[in-house]
Formats: structure tokens, C-alpha cells, sequence
């Protein structure tokens, strides 16, 4: 039985100095993958649904979640990535997940406080961990400016009061990264200056949004594999371990997965054109983002932990 709340992980991650992944999924392959690279390395992890995961995989998908925590030996958190308002995080609480991000990072900040409370009202009662967001994460153009438009990235001081406000259990902090596999031209800035400004006013975890690595390797293949994605680029590793030295404590994956995935269906239908049993498709691919994730869980520094 080791489906466990979100801030029991995240809690002992940032007292560690270690940092925690948190891992989107939408089906089964990739639900493996991720339970087994936990398990393999003994690490604790978060297992994310977005709101268009928890659409396409619906219940199913979340009693199989549930189901495959419960049955490890290893501390996985069922996560709602990005839930948008009240009514959907609620909606995740009966489902049995046991941690929700309230996502009101584009509303004002007054806003955000009075949405946020709400759900940590609602959430703690249930006994399920709350992440907010102040500031706001961009694509990949507002990402290239970002070092100029202060304006999107948090601020230690509003981050400071919001967490006093909401009593949000971590806080998503927008420090220079960005969502996808196109974080800016080169290695994309990341202000660690600005987590450490954080950390120094917010003790409770925070957390580091599109940190995928987009590893020129997978790209190349998947290109070579008949993919088309241009200008890709993601976070250095050493920007990734540097952040967590300076108190981040979740660090959520996407990109990396589906690059993983979508790379190696490609090889495996190009090599066996007969091929038509499932599993065989999709076996490969599960077991490439199972490297992907413990090569991850490694960086983050939480392999051995659980
Ligand atoms: O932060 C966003 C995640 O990558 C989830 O993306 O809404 O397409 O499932 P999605
Ligand atoms: P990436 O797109 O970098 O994987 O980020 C995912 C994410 O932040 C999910 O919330
Ligand atoms: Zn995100």
C-alpha cells in the first residue's frame, strides 16, 4: 500500500535536498514505465494527469493508477497537473487522487489567492496535498524574453504572501522555464538567483514546470524515424541538479516521455512494416521511457530515497 499523499514525498524532498519527479501520463505503457523506473531505482514519485489526460484515459485510467500505486513498494502520488478551477480539482478528489495543482497562475493575483484557498480548503479536508502557481510559465516566445519581462516571473515577495494567503502545500514558480520541446534558442536561461530569493522567503517545496530535457539524441531519431520537430531544446541537467541545491522539490516531465514514445513506435513500425500485435509496438516504447525516467530520477537525486 504505498499510494501517498503529495506532501509527504515533496516534504521530505525539500528537508533531503532532493528533488522529486513528477511524470505525466495518459495510458497504461506509460503508467508502467513510470512505476517500474521507480521501483527500479527506489525512488518516490508523482504519477500527473492533465485535464486532457483525465478526458482521454477517464476513470480507467485513474483506477489504474490507483491501482498500481497501491501494489508498489516504492511512494507514488496520484497528481491533477494544471487543474484549471475548483469544480475539476474536486472532481480529482473523489476520483482518489491525492495531491491537485490549482492552476489560476493567469488570473490576478487576488484572484489566485481566493481560487487557491478555496481548493486548499476543500482539498485538506479530504486529506489531499495542494500546488499553486504564482507568476506565469510561457511558451517558447515569451520564454525568450523572459529575462527582460520580470513581470512573468514569480517574485519572492508575492510568493511569500500567497503561500501565507492559501496555505498551498508548493508553490510552482515561473524562474525561466517553459512548456514543450522548444525552451528557447541554445541553453535556455534559468534564473537561479531567483529560486534562491524564493526559497529564503517560502520553506515549503517548489516546484520546476517544463524541465524536460529534450535530449538532442531522441530527437534525432526521431526525426531520422520520420518525425519533423525543429529547434528543439530543453534543460541542462546541470540547471536541473542546481535548482534542486537551491530548494526546488518537484520537477514535472511531459515532453521527454512523448518524445521518448512517439521516437521509438516510429522505429519499431519502420523496422517490422508486418508487424501489427500491439505490444510489440508499444512494449519497445515503454521500455525506452522507462530509461528515460530513471535517468531522470537520478538527476533529481531521488533514486534511493524510498
Ligand atoms: O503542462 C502540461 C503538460 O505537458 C500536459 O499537457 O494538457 O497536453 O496533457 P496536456
Ligand atoms: P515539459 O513540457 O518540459 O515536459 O513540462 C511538463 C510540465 O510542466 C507538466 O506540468
Ligand atoms: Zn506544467
Amino acid at each position: 500500500m504505498s499510494l501517498t499523499t503529495g506532501m509527504e514525498i515533496l516534504s521530505a524532498a525539500r528537508a533531503g535536498g532532493y528533488g522529486v519527479g513528477a511524470f505525466n501520463t495518459s495510458n497504461l505503457e506509460i503508467t508502467q514505465a513510470i512505476v517500474r523506473a521507480a521501483e527500479a531505482t527506489r525512488s518516490p514519485v508523482l504519477i500527473a494527469l492533465s485535464e486532457g489526460g483525465l478526458e482521454y484515459g477517464g476513470k480507467p485510467l485513474v483506477d489504474l493508477v490507483l491501482g498500481m500505486a497501491r501494489d508498489a513498494t516504492v511512494p507514488i502520488c496520484l497528481h491533477l497537473d494544471h487543474g484549471s478551477s475548483f469544480e475539476r480539482c474536486l472532481q480529482a478528489i473523489r476520483l482518489g487522487f491525492t495531491s491537485v495543482m490549482i492552476d489560476k497562475s493567469h488570473a490576478d493575483e487576488a484572484t489566485n489567492v481566493i481560487e487557491t484557498k478555496r481548493v486548499v480548503d476543500a482539498a485538506h479536508a479530504a486529506g489531499v496535498s495542494v500546488e499553486a502557481e504564482i507568476g506565469r510559465l510561457g511558451g517558447v516566445e515569451e520564454h525568450v524574453v523572459v529575462a527582460e519581462e520580470d513581470a512573468i516571473l514569480t517574485k519572492p515577495d508575492e510568493a511569500e504572501r500567497f503561500m501565507e494567503a492559501t496555505g498551498a502545500d508548493y508553490l510552482a514558480v515561473a524562474i525561466g522555464t517553459s512548456h514543450g520541446a522548444n525552451k528557447g534558442v541554445g541553453r535556455p536561461f534559468i534564473d537561479h538567483a531567483r529560486i534562491e530569493a524564493i526559497a529564503a522567503r517560502v520553506s515549503k517545496p517548489l516546484v520546476m514546470h517544463g524541465a524536460s530535457g529534450v535530449p538532442s539524441a531522441l530527437v534525432e531519431r526521431l526525426n531520422a524515424a520520420g518525425g519533423s520537430l525543429a529547434g528543439a531544446s530543453g534543460i541542462h541537467e546541470d540547471d536541473v541538479r542546481r535548482a534542486v541545491s537551491r530548494g526546488i522539490a518537484k520537477i514535472n516531465t511531459d515532453t521527454d516521455l512523448r518524445l521518448a514514445f512517439a521516437t521509438v513506435v516510429r522505429e519499431t513500425l519502420a523496422r517490422g512494416p508486418g508487424g501489427f500485435d500491439p505490444r510489440k509496438i508499444l512494449g519497445p516504447a515503454r521500455d525506452e521511457m522507462q530509461a528515460v525516467v530513471e535517468e531522470r530520477m537520478r538527476v533529481f537525486g531521488c533514486a534511493g530515497k524510498a
